[in-house]
């Protein structure tokens, strides 16, 4: 792994992620936050090489917010060039009516009645079960026996999709998003998936059941039904989107509860303050760090002029570390007034659409280990850390309790 750029002459006009962050975008780079500091200073809008082409690195504030919100010149084809290549076209790479059509028909999945009714139940039984396998061992390893497959159980149940073995499909899953690292690997994950999901297709045109796989098969779209292929491509969207994520959240908002205590007596005395501790970790380590956007014509901005067809990298990680917005912003604390402001869900027409449910899955998964595993603390063991750059979280979490 080379060293990041953190000497102290100006940082270059041109760069690649590898020699910025001292890691490609997959690497478990432990703290990014350094050179953050300096591009929002001193290059807000950098001009990297990226196996994808020319790369700018959008890290204030601001600006990530402007290219998130105008989508007009900040278009979201740019994610046709990423992982759409491997996955097919999704809503992700979509615009106006076509993007807002595609959206209708899985809203009804995600949105507050489905959350209430039926999700919520569902959780709290993956959740319990989870649970009973280590309950008694006073210690576990929460990473790997918890959060790394909690919420692909969940986005499985939702989408309809029995699963036999968690683990393997989540390294599929993982691997997937990891294109940019290793292409060869992201094809045979995404090979992998399609196989486990074809007879299940065959069988669901058959036997529709009240699943958004049954609901993708048979909605018409302009009077015309979905074909495998346009829905194996929003199932290779959603099932690394629920899982990839949420898992991040879930693991980092523990670490985050556990790592300060001042914080976790606040929210074991007003449960209530839990949904602020996961805006605050969502703020502090945005377990997606980036999204990509392609311009649409010449552009200014972050003092750089980004020529029309351009890739442009929207950090949102650093956006939400900006202290020019969020004061005192590598502090994770209860006491933020505009916490509400991070953007780590995006922002505008592309906004996550499992937002309400990351937000469920973690505020469950954090009260019902808090109350079932009591004086849960960080075992001294092998300490934890957030780590990663292109997504964050621990990548192992030792907890003991009483
Ligand atoms: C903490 C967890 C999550 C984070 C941080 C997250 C983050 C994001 C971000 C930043 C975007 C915007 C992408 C862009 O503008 O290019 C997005 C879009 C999306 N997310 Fe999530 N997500 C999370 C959980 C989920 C879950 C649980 C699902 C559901 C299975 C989901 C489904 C989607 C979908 C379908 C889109 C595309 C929306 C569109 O293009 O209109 N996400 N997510």
């Amino acid at each position: 792994m080379s060293k990041p750029i953190l000497t102290p002459e100006p940082l270059p006009e041109t760069g690649n992620a590898s020699v910025l962050f001292g890691g490609s975008m997959m690497s478990p780079i432990a703290n990014p936050w350094p050179v953050y500091t300096r591009l929002r200073a001193e290059r807000p809008a950098m001009r990297l090489d990226s196996p994808m082409g020319v790369a700018w690195l959008l890290s204030r504030y601001e600006d990530v917010l402007r290219a998130a919100r105008d989508s007009e010149t900040f278009s979201s084809r740019g994610n046709a060039r990423g992982i759409g290549l491997l996955i097919g076209r999704t809503i992700l790479e979509m615009e106006g009516r076509e993007h807002l059509r595609q959206r209708k028909l899985i809203t009804p999945f995600f949105g507050p009645t489905a959350m209430r009714e039926r999700v919520a139940p569902a959780i709290d039984r993956i959740i319990d079960d989870m649970i009973d396998g280590f309950e008694r061992d006073r210690r576990a390893d929460l990473v790997k026996q918890f959060t790394f497959t909690f919420p692909l159980r969940v986005v499985a149940e939702i989408i309809g999709v029995p699963i036999d073995d968690f683990e393997e499909f989540h390294h599929w899953a993982l691997a997937l998003v990891a294109i940019a690292d290793d292409p060869g690997g992201a094809v045979v994950a995404a090979q992998k998936i399609v196989e486990y999901l074809k007879p299940l297709l065959e069988e669901r045109r058959r036997e529709p059941r009240a699943d958004l796989l049954s609901s993708l098969l048979h909605a018409e779209v302009d009077g015309e039904t979905l074909g495998d292929k346009e829905v194996l491509s929003f199932l290779l969207l959603l099932l690394p989107a629920g899982a990839e994520t949420t898992y991040r959240l879930t693991g980092t908002l523990l670490y985050a509860l556990l790592a300060h205590p001042e914080v976790l007596e606040v929210v074991r005395r007003d449960p209530a303050r839990l949904d602020s501790a996961i805006e605050e970790t969502l703020r502090w380590e945005s377990p997606v760090q980036f999204i990509s956007r392609e311009t649409t014509c010449d552009v200014e901005i972050g003092g750089a002029v980004v020529p029309a067809g351009d890739l442009v990298m929207v950090a949102l990680g650093s956006a939400n570390r900006d202290e020019a917005h969020f004061p005192d912003a590598a502090r994770f604390t209860l006491g933020r007034a505009n916490v509400g402001d991070h953007i780590a869900f995006g922002f505008g027409e592309h906004f996550c659409l499992g937002s309400a449910l990351a937000r469920l899955e973690a505020r469950q998964a954090a009260s019902r280990l808090l109350a079932r595993l009591p004086n849960l603390r960080l075992s001294s063991d092998a300490p934890s850390t957030i780590v990663g750059l292109a997504f964050r979280s621990p990548d192992h979490l030792l907890v003991a309790w009483d």
